[in-house]
């Protein structure tokens, strides 16, 4: 570890055009996901869908083979609270289902997660998870929008959840988002909670991956054999919810949501970036 922070690569509008069209197809393949989710289908079957279709539209999958891992997406299945391997048991009526995945369009990663309950919710409590967790990836993605530096986002996602949910959702410590470009994993740091470090400054060109992962009461968690999975053990379930974000001279632009952010940062006084895929 080097006291020096890591150099955070900056990108040129023309770049972000180019993240923008691998979130934008990111998106859709979550939208595609969403459709097949329901009681029955194993996880292992929208493995293949997200596979098939990133690989039918000339990208690559950036998750598969990294470090070793197995599979295109990370699908964590209730007490899963992230970096699930898909299998073949099928998913269930109320299971809450958090997906992962990521890809590569001329060399420009994207990464992005959706939590999906299957069918109708089991508790009130769950359908709070999921809506709690939402919010704080969108309170994480305003703050960073006036963001003097990065740790405003954690700030801001921490203060969300203890606002809404007091002491009933804990974060998965530990864990965090990252810088992503050239790479999926990048500097900086993006924390989901306050840190000792206030962070990098927020500058035009810097693209972040920011993902609160939470869970049910204590987050107390542990890695299972797999080396992978990462379990709550303290008898809560767990949602995990991801965009890629770039910090552009004219605002904020969400490169893996339909309307790169356009309306939930309207919603809370923010104006998008011009989508570069629609000029
Ligand atoms: N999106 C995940 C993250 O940023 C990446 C999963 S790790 C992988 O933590 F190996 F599955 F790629
Ligand atoms: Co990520």
């Amino acid at each position: 570890m080097s006291l020096l922070p890591e150099r955070v690569e900056l990108k040129t509008p023309e770049q972000i055009a180019v993240m923008r069209r691998s979130g934008k197809l990111l998106h859709r393949v979550h939208d595609m996901l969403a459709e097949h989710i329901r009681p029955g289908i194993t996880t292992n079957e929208l493995d293949t869908l997200a596979h098939d279709m990133i690989r039918d539209e000339g990208a690559i999958p950036n998750f598969l083979g990294y470090q070793g891992y197995p599979a295109t997406l990370c699908i964590s299945v209730n007490d899963v609270v992230v970096h699930g391997i898909p299998d073949d048991r099928p998913l269930g009526e109320g299971d809450i289902v958090s997906i992962d995945g990521g890809l590569i369009v001329e060399g420009w990663h994207s990464d992005a997660a959706r939590t999906h309950i299957v069918g109708a919710a089991r508790s009130s409590a769950d359908e709070d998870l999921v809506r709690i967790t939402g919010e704080a990836l969108w309170a994480g993605i305003a703050a960073l929008a006036t963001a003097d530096r990065v740790g405003r986002v954690g700030a801001a996602i921490e203060d969300h959840v203890a606002e809404a949910a007091g002491e009933t959702l804990s974060h998965l410590e530990g864990f965090g988002g990252h810088g992503i470009g050239t790479a999926m994993h990048q500097a900086p740091d993006v924390m989901n909670y306050r840190t000792r470090s206030r962070g990098p400054k927020v500058r035009p060109g810097m693209c972040l991956a920011i993902e609160p992962m939470l869970i049910q009461g204590s987050g107390e968690w542990e890695l299972e054999s797999d080396d992978w999975t990462v379990r709550a053990t303290g008898g809560g379930r767990a949602a995990h919810v991801e965009h890629s974000v770039a910090v552009t001279s004219q605002g904020l632009l969400v490169l893996t949501e339909g309307d790169g952010g356009a309306a939930e940062l309207a919603k809370r006084g923010l104006t998008a970036a011009p989508d570069p895929l629609a000029l």
